[in-house]
């Protein structure tokens, strides 16, 4: 992987919205793989001044999760999220940008039509991501399968708490969620991985050096071609 290390998440935002604008002044037909959370936050405003005037009118995302079973309306689930801080603000065409069906009513399809979604745009060109404190990528715990592909998994009580911050209580973070998997992440031609603070350096540090393993799920971005971290120094400082 090219590791770039930067002083703020300000830097960081800039310096990957400067690549994905790129991308989208050279194909109209750009398809993003986005992430939610804190990390990529960054980037999304960086981009608004990047994309401004710009006709975004046919870029396509996938977002990475979702979610099982959290109400429809929730302003915490990912699909009011990528609307609130990436359709809305960029400009987005929301037909265009899609998150996994975490409903339960169509919870049997949802990852096979994820998955016919994302081939049918022809791949994602550039997927973003942020890396759990556990290792995972996506909502991809720790035990995933390299070749895995989009299905319902269980969060970790770590990653629960992580993301409480989000929810009222604790218990009001749901269980389960619709995640890309580990070979769908692995697809996308250009893999551009986030993170930022002390808690993530054992993640980040053992992502790219640590030996490849399903108990540290970003790991499997070695097996892929085209990498891209982008750390401050916190995140870095136990890289070798
Ligand atoms: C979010 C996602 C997760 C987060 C990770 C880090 O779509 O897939 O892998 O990127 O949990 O979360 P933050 O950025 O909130 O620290």
């Amino acid at each position: 992987a090219e590791v770039v290390i930067v002083s703020t998440p300000a830097d960081a935002g800039s310096v990957v919205a400067d690549e994905i604008a790129r991308l989208i002044f050279t194909n109209p037909d750009t398809v993003l793989g986005l992430a939610t959370g804190s990390t990529p936050v960054p980037v999304y405003e960086a981009l608004r001044s990047r994309l401004a005037g710009v006709d975004v009118s046919r870029v396509r995302g996938f977002a990475l999760d979702e979610y099982v079973g959290i109400e429809p309306g929730h302003p915490e689930s990912y699909r009011a999220v990528i609307h609130r801080e990436v359709v809305e603000p960029l400009g987005f065409n929301p037909d265009l940008v899609r998150v996994p069906d975490g409903s339960l009513a169509g919870i049997e399809h949802a990852g096979a039509d994820y998955e016919a979604a994302i081939a049918a745009a022809g791949g994602v060109d550039l997927q973003i991501l942020g890396i759990g404190t556990d290792g995972h990528i996506g909502f991809n715990e720790p035990g995933s399968s390299f070749a895995s592909l989009t299905r319902v998994k269980t969060l970790t009580e770590q990653t629960r708490s992580d993301n409480a911050r989000f929810f009222d209580t604790i218990d009001d973070v749901p269980r389960h969620c619709i995640t890309q998997g580990l070979g769908t992440i692995l697809r996308a031609r250009h893999l551009v991985l986030l993170a930022f603070g002390a808690g993530k350096a054992e993640a980040v540090a053992a992502a790219i050096e640590g030996p490849l393993t399903a108990w540290l799920p970003a790991s499997a971005i070695q097996l892929h071609p085209h990498v891209t971290v982008v750390v401050d120094e916190a995140a870095a400082s136990t890289l070798k």
